[in-house]
């Protein structure tokens, strides 16, 4: 029979190491709060229930843990008295009886599944504690895990631990396995005799052997494991996180030739065979099908691209930009809100908002739909192999028909229709010799002035 499981994640720390005025669970990793991050971890460890304990930002907390399909429970702790205490806050629902608990830290963003599962299998053996660990060469901070006869007797946080002891490297990821049917009563033990009179989780271990239960550690990779309780370390945390990603990507097929120099977001979609250059910053909701090019520098965010389209460089895409197959967006162009049509290309110096641009439309550079008003936005419609001639600028409520041509630098308030020439622009006047006359009269200003005492 399956198991049913409680996942406790721990999010009501005060974050005074992060020296923020914001939780630290909120700071982003790949532009997602740090917490959902850790929602979607425990969510695929074949849990029944998902608690979170709140307390600093309480409301903020609970909103950013939202994750679509996830049902999660909050509980207040009204004062932060420590991990152990944290738990605790969480009573009720323990107390409903679980076969497994499983304790998760909400500043260990880059855990998975797999280490949550191989300490519930360590429950179904036996276990009453089970204490993911890992091991680093920079143990400074975390709590350390003390063996003797090769079993796990003790957790020794940092600032308790004796010089002997703080050499040790194998740590406390913080996450841990408590058999559900005890829980209640271990955790009721946890005291508050130490450096920090605060209730340490970790003094379940000996609890556990205090009564006879059973204790085991399972390994778990360091950086899956890496805590954050600053900034210092919130940036190695992106930065793993974005090597991993890149990683699974480019194993999946996508070829990234300075992967170092890529960001991606946490939803980054990119399809087989695209082709990512150096200096690309991908923001939220950004989706690449395969074949697509993307060249250096561009930043793209909720956008489309699709296969055999051309990115770039230095192009901006903004929300609502979507690209169909085989189109082209340039350097200096930004698309906001824009589809732009099979084939058509939008290839220099350009700004395309709130706008449909046909199947195979020239947009000759410099164009810019003027979709603002100061108040509100307006659509501007450009058909199918239309031709835009460099510098127009057109007024938006507009719509350019198919094929209709615009002359280079016009200015079009109105409608074109299909096959028009429309021409926006003053007409050129030509006045013979006259520039050979401004330039002598200029030289003959700067000579007197040079004449003058
Ligand atoms: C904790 C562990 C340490 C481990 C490390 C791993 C304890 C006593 N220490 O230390 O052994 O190596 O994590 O990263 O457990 N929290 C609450 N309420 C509180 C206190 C904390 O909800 O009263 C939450 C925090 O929001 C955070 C988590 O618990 O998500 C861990 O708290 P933190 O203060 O970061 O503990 P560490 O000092 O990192
Ligand atoms: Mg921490």
């Amino acid at each position: 029979m399956e198991r049913t499981c409680l996942a406790i994640i721990l999010a009501a720390g005060d974050s005074t190491r992060m020296k923020s005025s914001k939780s630290k669970v909120l700071h982003p990793i790949a532009n997602r709060p740090m917490i959902a991050h850790v929602v979607d971890a425990v969510a695929k460890s074949d849990i029944s229930s998902v608690a979170l304990v709140v307390g600093r930002d309480a409301d903020e907390v609970a909103m950013a843990a939202q994750v679509e399909g996830v049902k999660i429970e909050t509980y207040l702790q009204k004062e932060r008295l420590g991990t152990g205490h944290a738990v605790l806050a969480a009573h009720d629902a323990i107390a409903r009886g679980y076969d497994d608990i499983i304790v998760t830290y909400g500043d260990v963003p880059l855990q998975t599944e797999g280490p949550l599962k191989a300490a519930r299998q360590g429950l179904a053996e036996g276990s009453d504690v089970v204490v993911i660990g890992f091991h680093t060469d920079k143990p400074t901070g975390y709590g350390r895990l003390l063996v003797k006869d090769s079993e796990l007797i003790a957790i020794r946080e940092e600032r308790d631990a004796a010089d002997a002891e703080r050499a040790v490297k194998w740590c406390n990821s913080g996450l841990m396995a408590i058999n559900g049917r005890k829980a209640l009563e271990l955790l009721s033990r946890i005291g508050n005799a130490n450096a920090k009179g605060e209730y340490y989780l970790t003094d379940l271990v000996e609890i556990a052997h205090s009564i006879g239960g059973r204790v085991a550690a399972v390994d778990a990779p360091e950086i899956e494991m890496t805590g954050c309780n600053n900034r210092a370390e919130l940036a190695v945390i992106e930065r793993l996180w974005q090597e991993r990603r890149r990683d699974e990507m480019m194993i999946s097929g996508v070829t990234m030739i300075a992967p170092e120099t890529v960001f991606l977001s946490y939803d980054t979609t990119i399809g087989q065979d695209a082709l990512i250059e150096p200096n690309v910053v991908f923001g939220p909701g950004a989706t690449i099908d395969g074949g697509a090019i993307i060249h250096a520098f561009s930043h793209i965010e909720g956008a489309h691209v699709s296969a055999g389209a051309i990115v770039g460089p230095f192009a901006r895409l903004r929300p609502g930009a979507d690209l169909a197959n085989g189109s082209k967006v340039g350097n200096f162009c930004e698309v906001k809100n824009g589809k732009i049509g099979e084939g058509a290309k939008v290839n220099h110096l350009t700004y395309i908002g709130d706008a449909k641009v046909g199947a195979g439309a020239n947009i000759g550079a410099g164009t810019i739909t003027c979709n603002y008003d100061g108040v509100n936005k307006h659509q501007t419609l450009i058909g199918a192999n239309t031709f835009i001639g460099s510098n127009s600028s057109l007024v938006a409520p507009v719509s350019i028909g198919d094929s209709a041509y615009i002359a280079a630098g016009s200015v079009i308030t109105a409608d074109v229709p299909a096959d028009a020439l429309a021409l926006g622009r003053a007409h050129q006047e030509l006045k013979p010799g006259r520039a050979a006359v401004l330039r002598e009269r200029a030289f003959a200003i700067k000579a007197a002035k040079k004449a003058k005492p």
